[in-house]
């Protein structure tokens, strides 16, 4: 984790995201979110630095290796305990926390929405998001099947992120993996990326709104 808000490679601003990571199939494409929110950054003047927190469930649907090596850290719960060993040892979740200017939670599978909106923390991801500077902006992106997304539960913990000043980017309708059609899928990368971007830079925000 770098501490610096100044590029490395050259003149362009800084800024730094975390994409959480959970068990859902969306997770497949978190290397093209990455790809797809560092090219919209590049896109706007702004070099984008990741860190990706990956619940143990999540890496299931991607690898290491298929992230973009320039610019991108994974981190697993395995390294929020390798990294402590004593009183005085830098704590990742706390690290994270502050070293990010935004989070995107990109899928956010039933079981870590459950667990976000009811302030559980039982893993790196939502160590973080329980730790968060609340002056700090939020996305949630859900993914999950129909019947789950349908279930009354998720409105109702929906309402609670909301409520607490997650931006919500609402799944899509689709044939899923698992078969079903319906509303559920996670929302496009690029979707997700531009949303990420508009909150990080206000100029593309204003362009947008145009
Ligand atoms: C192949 C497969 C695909 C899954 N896809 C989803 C999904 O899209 N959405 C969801 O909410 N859960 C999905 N699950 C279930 C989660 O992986 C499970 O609830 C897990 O405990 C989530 O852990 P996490 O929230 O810590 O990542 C899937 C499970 C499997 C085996």
């Amino acid at each position: 984790m770098t501490d610096t808000q100044s590029s490395a490679s050259g003149s362009l601003p800084t800024k730094r995201v975390l994409i959480g990571a959970t068990g859902s199939v969306a997770s497949i494409k978190v290397p093209a979110l990455a790809r797809s929110i560092i090219q919209q950054g590049q896109a706007q003047g702004v070099r984008i630095e990741i860190a990706v927190a990956a619940s143990n469930s999540a890496l299931h649907f991607f690898r290491r290796e298929q992230l973009p090596e320039a610019d991108v850290t994974l981190y697993t719960d395995k390294d929020e305990w390798s990294q402590w060993k004593k009183i005085g040892d830098p704590v990742l979740h706390i690290e994270l926390r502050k070293w990010a200017d935004i989070c995107v939670i990109a899928p956010l599978d039933a079981n870590t929405m459950a667990k976000v909106a009811n302030g559980f923390c039982d893993n790196l991801l939502t160590c973080v998001l329980r730790a968060w500077d609340m002056t700090k902006p939020r996305i949630v992106c859900p993914a999950m099947n129909p019947m789950m997304w349908e279930h009354p539960i998720t409105a109702a913990q929906t309402a609670t992120l909301d409520s607490l000043g997650f931006t919500v980017v609402s799944p899509i309708s689709k044939t899923l993996a698992c078969g079903d059609i319906g509303m559920g899928a996670m929302a496009e990368p690029e979707i997700i990326a531009k949303a990420v971007v508009m909150q990080l830079v206000p100029s593309a925000a204003d362009a947008a709104a145009q």
